[in-house]
């Protein structure tokens, strides 16, 4: 037992000495004691070598981290450019913006910095600006997706992310637009309720749970956390509570931050900005953002495509070109370079076990 522990210590220091020493790693399987553990670290981030390997093919290029979190792959990623090199770095999280401007204090003191952070959703990183010109309309070189949210964000309860801390229910990551989970929850009917789990969550327990909260939501508003934990409880069984809590959880987080839609726009709306031989680098945590990584990739990496009716003046002309064939020839985008996603190694997995549903999938400008 004790070799075994002292084996992951190693592990841990090598890896990490490797990597940056300001991000102290966590050790423990079980997902409470990391969090416990993991106090004073923001996160720890997942898969950065394997990342910023993919992601820089020229470090004189302009790149984006979408989810700039604790800083970890911002600070590899800047530490592998040289002086041409340019970052933008987006969180819509105040919390992570303050942190950055900490942790990267020199270097956004230097009068031309190459790290420019932006308080704003990474859909924006599609009309990004250097010098004040309209920049990069097509020369990115490589954007980094390290979606979902920070152990930072779970541990500290903040807007209400974490069914382990008791907080108002709020769980909108920045943008101020949409509703907070507490008043989605007051105002939504049943049936879009039961929706949300099942499509967002894909939580077996989503009838019963949508039933529970408009029963208690007559008597009582679902205002905090542990008044969502509460009504879970009370519909599944105990040894199944944990996944459905963190299904519940991960359900409304998703709908009101739309985290969906806006991957989806903002990984179709990014590949004509970048380079040939720009790189998307991925990394998802659950299957629902796979999925959509998955396609999209496989979409624009396609060679042909089937023919759509509407793009002829005349019926008669779809007619007629669909007896010759079903489909037209497109110029593929993207070349996938990741047939299978990548997954975090085992050494990893011994110090960072929130690494554990990692998938990360790659593809290059063409
Ligand atoms: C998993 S963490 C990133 C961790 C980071 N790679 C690191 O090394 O510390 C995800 C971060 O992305 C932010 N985020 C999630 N969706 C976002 C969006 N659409 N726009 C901007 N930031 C987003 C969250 O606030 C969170 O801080």
């Amino acid at each position: 037992m004790k070799g075994k522990h002292n084996k992951h210590r190693e592990n841990r220091k090598r890896v990490m000495r490797s990597v940056d020493d300001e991000t102290a790693p966590v050790l423990a399987r079980d997902g409470t004691a990391t969090a416990e553990r993991n106090a004073g670290a923001y996160h720890v981030p997942v898969m950065l070598k394997e990342c910023c390997d993919a992601l820089i093919t020229d470090p004189n290029g302009t790149y984006i981290d979408g989810t700039l979190g604790g800083g970890g792959h911002t600070a590899e990623i800047l530490r592998r450019l040289d002086k041409d090199g340019v970052l933008f770095s987006f969180d819509e999280d105040a919390a992570a913006i303050a942190e950055a401007q900490r942790r990267f204090e020199n270097e956004l003191r230097k009068s031309s910095p190459q790290l420019m952070l932006r308080h704003e959703n990474f859909s924006f990183a599609c009309s990004i600006k250097r010098d004040g010109k309209p920049q990069a309309q097509n020369n990115i070189m490589g954007i980094l997706l390290d979606l979902g949210v920070s152990s930072r964000q779970l541990d500290t309860g903040g807007i209400g992310l974490s069914y382990r801390v008791n907080s108002h229910l709020d769980m909108r990551f920045g943008s101020r637009d949409g509703l907070p989970v507490s008043e989605l929850i007051a105002t939504t009917g049943q049936g879009v309720l039961e929706q949300i789990l099942r499509d967002f969550g894909e939580e077996p327990f989503a009838r019963a749970i949508a039933r529970r909260i408009v029963d208690v939501r007559r008597v009582a508003p679902v205002l905090t956390t542990f008044d969502l934990r509460a009504i879970v409880e009370e519909c599944v069984p105990p040894h199944l509570r944990q996944q459905s809590l963190s299904r519940v959880f991960q359900a409304f987080r998703i709908a009101v931050n739309n985290e969906l839609g806006v991957l989806e726009e903002t990984l179709r709306g990014i590949v004509p900005r970048l380079a040939k031989g720009g790189r998307i680098v991925v990394i998802a945590y659950h299957s629902l953002e796979d999925r959509i990584v998955k396609n999209v990739f496989h979409e624009c990496s396609r060679r042909s495509m089937p023919i759509n009716p509407d793009d002829f003046d005349t019926p008669e002309a779809a007619r007629e070109a669909m007896i010759k064939s079903t489909t037209v020839e497109v110029e593929p985008q993207l070349k996938i370079l990741t047939k299978k996603p990548l997954t975090p190694s085992d050494e990893e997995l011994s110090y960072n076990y929130r690494a554990r549903s990692a998938k990360v999938r790659i593809a290059e400008k063409t």
